[in-house]
């Protein structure tokens, strides 16, 4: 079978081939997927390069999330349950850009038939972590504002879909200025181009002065930064993404006057401290959230794994309009070996 491969870390584009692998067999309690779908994610590009809370085990594949049909059973309970269905693969173990992967049966989610499957190979990363930073850690409530920056990420605008839903209103933050009115027209209640305009000052008129209680960046850097800057008393930012690859410099008094919190936020450590029955709730949630287009997202191109270069750097271009996903079966697809 084809799987995408690195010897060592570096530039994705360059260390990326796809190799012929022999095909996996699950043991007791893991179960055998053959893979439909899989997204380049942030994370996936930051593993590759070395720079990810997780080291890779060389040789590696990456891919964390992904769809897929389940084709064996190592055998179990879980295993049986999901025989034949269409799965959502969390993977953080073997890689989802492959033709067929291994993971625990608990980790293979089954999703609503309903859902295309472009959708549900991106139903766990983003979707889980708007969820669980806007609604299980923050619990922003009803009229609150919630300042987030790479506001036209996937990740960001299930954010901004989030407030209209729940009630809370979002300040967004994004680098270009062409992408300001775009967003105000997805829901944005408003949109800041952090390379136009000064956000601290904004974004304390908005507020009457007072700042804001609740912020998510994705930033870092000087965008990071001034978004401490904003923070209230008591405010609360989480941090959960480091896209600028700077460091952020914050003024100590900011933080003591008004104590206020800035915490970080990894989805795989948040879920592993969850009880399971706090996840099956989540996935619940996050089925009927994307069947009512609150946490779905626009696929900018498609591309097969043989074309794993053109498909990493295309996701690593600014300005792209959706996710960059990777084509790996068809439902129709017999299994092999
Ligand atoms: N901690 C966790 O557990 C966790 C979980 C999920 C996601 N994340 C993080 O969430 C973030 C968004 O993920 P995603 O999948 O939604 O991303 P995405 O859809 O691939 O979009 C990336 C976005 O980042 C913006 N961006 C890139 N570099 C930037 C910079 N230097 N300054 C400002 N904006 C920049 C891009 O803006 P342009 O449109 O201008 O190019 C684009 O809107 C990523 O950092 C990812 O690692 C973290």
């Amino acid at each position: 079978m084809k799987a995408v491969v690195f010897d060592h870390c570096g530039d994705p584009a360059a260390v990326l081939q796809v190799r012929d692998v022999p095909m996996p067999r699950p043991g007791r309690g893991e179960v055998r997927i053959r893979m439909l779908a899989s997204p380049v994610n942030p994370s996936d590009l930051l593993f590759i390069q070395g720079a990810y809370g997780q080291k890779p085990r060389l040789p590696a594949t990456p891919g964390f999330e992904g769809v897929g049909v389940v084709e064996e059973s190592g055998g179990g309970l879980l295993g049986r349950r999901v025989l034949g269905r269409r799965v959502a693969v969390i993977n953080d173990r073997s890689g989802n850009w492959q033709e067929h992967v291994i993971i625990p049966a608990r980790q293979a989610i089954p999703v609503p038939e309903n859902l295309a499957d472009e959708q549900v190979a991106m139903f766990f990363v983003n979707p889980a972590s708007a969820l669980a930073m806007v609604q299980y850690i923050l619990r922003v409530p009803r009229g609150c504002w919630l300042l987030q920056s790479a506001a036209g990420s996937a990740l960001g605008r299930m954010v901004i879909r989030l407030g209209k839903e729940c009630g809370f209103r979002t300040i967004n933050l994004v680098r270009r200025a062409e992408q300001v009115e775009e967003l105000r027209q997805a829901g944005g209640d408003v949109v800041l181009c952090t390379s136009t305009e000064p956000i601290v000052e904004r974004v304390l008129q908005l507020t009457a002065g007072k700042g804001v209680s609740f912020a998510l960046d994705a930033v870092s850097g000087t965008t990071g930064a001034q978004m401490v800057e904003c923070l209230g008393r008591g405010g609360r930012m989480l941090v959960y993404g480091v896209l600028a690859n700077e460091p952020m410099r914050i003024e100590s008094r900011t933080l003591i006057v008004g104590q206020k919190r800035v915490e970080g936020f990894w989805l795989s450590e948040w879920m592993r401290q969850q009880r399971v029955w706090t996840l099956l709730g989540l996935f619940r949630r996050i089925g009927k959230m994307m069947r009512a287009g609150l946490v779905t997202t626009k696929v900018q191109e498609t591309y097969p794994l043989e074309a794993i270069a053109t498909a990493v750097r295309c996701a690593t271009e600014p300005g792209r309009s959706g996710k960059v996903l990777l084509r790996i079966g068809t439902r129709t697809t017999t299994a092999s070996g």
